[in-house]
């Protein structure tokens, strides 16, 4: 049995992943009451397995969930096919590799003034927090600016996310569900308005085209579908690729010889963002409910009954992965599983890839050194994992003459 909310397994949990994965790679648990799919062969197949859906239920009572019910009822991220196809069309085309490619000199851009910023605060002795100097805005600011969210109404953003994004976690308080309820409707309403504005006043943003899309063709997307799409990519827009960025950088740190290889060797970059999302996920589990009677991993999952997908245990499956403990930068045989599998695999890959590189590779160019400058601290949180700070040291590279 897992406990979620232990600190020490929160802390650490791939030794108790490795534990249980030699028992047996899919397990009741009782404490949880679903099944968990601890290797990489289950936890795929739980996420491309038709007849385990993401089967949206409301949360009780209606009238104290009315606007956080609202934006998961009408989200593609809680649909199935052929609803789910028909949102995921309309929205896919604007995250296509290519679209998303053109924007990587202005995300690059971007990264560079980031770190450039904390370089001078840490030059000159101020302390300097990862999250609040770059993990945390270069993400809100690209999916903000894509979305066309104002400028002066970015802050709003991730206070929103994060008080939604709670519910999500097991063991919450009654304080948690209420912030996340507030959050919803202040946040809901909010969207509409903007898009009130946009459909008066269109823009060249996503919000633009979505509202468009729907206007042109009203049975195609509800204004409950457009305010709950902007909400997700909103959020989803951003929430792990702050994680990554923690729980990555503070993994290089970990491993200074992995962090020493990636600086004298940049082509590494692509395959080191790749594995440092592979060897701590931010996202470690998500729930799908039976349809039918399902075979998986040597047990019967009845209708009806729920399992979840453990990512970052199949992430560190020593049946897929070699030496799945071990820090390796240059890893190339990499199926990782930390942007899911199967139709609600992550629309937003190509985007988080283009964020990440950019961040790890102002990281590195624009410093000759970065070391930790006191304690990283967790978040308590299991479901979404990362830190709430990751105090740092830079140094500028050295420049001549
Ligand atoms: C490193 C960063 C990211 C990670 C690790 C990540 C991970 C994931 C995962 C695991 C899923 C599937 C959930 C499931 O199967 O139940 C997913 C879905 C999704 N992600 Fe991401 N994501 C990231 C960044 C982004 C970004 C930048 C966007 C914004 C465009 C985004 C938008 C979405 C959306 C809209 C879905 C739902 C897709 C569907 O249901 O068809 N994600 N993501």
């Amino acid at each position: 049995m897992l406990d979620l909310t232990d600190a020490a397994f929160v802390e650490d949990p791939y030794p108790a992943f490795a534990a249980a994965r030699d028992r047996a790679p899919v397990q009741w648990d009782d404490g949880l009451g679903m099944w968990l799919a601890y290797g990489h062969a289950e936890a795929n197949a739980v996420l491309r397995t038709r007849a385990l859906g993401r089967i949206w239920t409301d949360r009780a009572p209606a009238e104290r969930f009315g606007q956080f019910n609202l934006i998961h009822r009408n989200a593609i991220l809680e649909m199935e096919p052929p609803d789910h196809t028909r949102l995921r069309r309309l929205i896919s085309a604007a995250f296509a590799r290519g679209h998303v490619e053109r924007l990587r000199p202005w995300v690059e851009e971007l990264a560079g003034s980031l770190v450039d910023g904390m370089v001078e605060r840490s030059v000159a002795g101020e302390p300097v927090d990862l999250f609040t100097g770059m993990a945390e805005q270069l993400p809100v600011e690209v999916i903000a600016e894509l979305l066309g969210v104002p400028q002066a109404d970015r802050p709003l953003l991730r206070p929103w996310s994060n008080a939604i994004v709670k519910m999500y976690e097991y063991g919450r308080t009654t304080e948690t569900e209420d912030a996340a309820e507030v959050a919803a409707a202040e946040f809901v309403a909010y969207l509409r308005d903007l898009a009130a504005q946009r459909r008066t006043a269109p823009g060249e943003d996503l919000l633009t085209h979505l509202v468009t899309a729907r206007d042109a063709d009203g049975d195609r997307l509800t204004e409950d579908e457009l305010v709950t799409t902007c909400v997700l990519l909103l959020n989803a827009g951003h929430e792990a690729t702050v994680n990554v960025t923690g729980n990555g950088l503070l993994a290089l740190l970990q491993h200074p010889d992995q962090l020493a290889r990636l600086r004298a060797d940049p082509a590494l970059l692509p395959t080191a963002i790749e594995e440092l999302m592979r060897f701590d996920a931010p996202l470690q589990l998500f729930e799908r409910t039976a349809t039918a009677d399902v075979e998986l991993g040597g047990v019967t999952v009845a209708q009806g009954q729920k399992i979840a997908a453990l990512l970052g245990s199949g992430n560190h499956d020593p049946a897929v992965f070699e030496a799945p403990d071990t820090l390796d930068v240059g890893r190339t045989d990499n199926p990782h599983i930390s942007f899911g599998a199967g139709v609600h695999f992550c629309i937003g890959a190509p985007l988080a890839r283009v964020e990440l590189q950019a961040s790890f590779g102002a990281l590195l160019a624009r410093t000759s050194s970065l070391e930790l400058a006191g304690e990283a601290r967790r978040r308590p949180e299991f479901v979404i994992r990362g830190l709430a700070e990751l105090p740092l040291s830079l140094e500028p590279v050295a420049t001549h003459g």
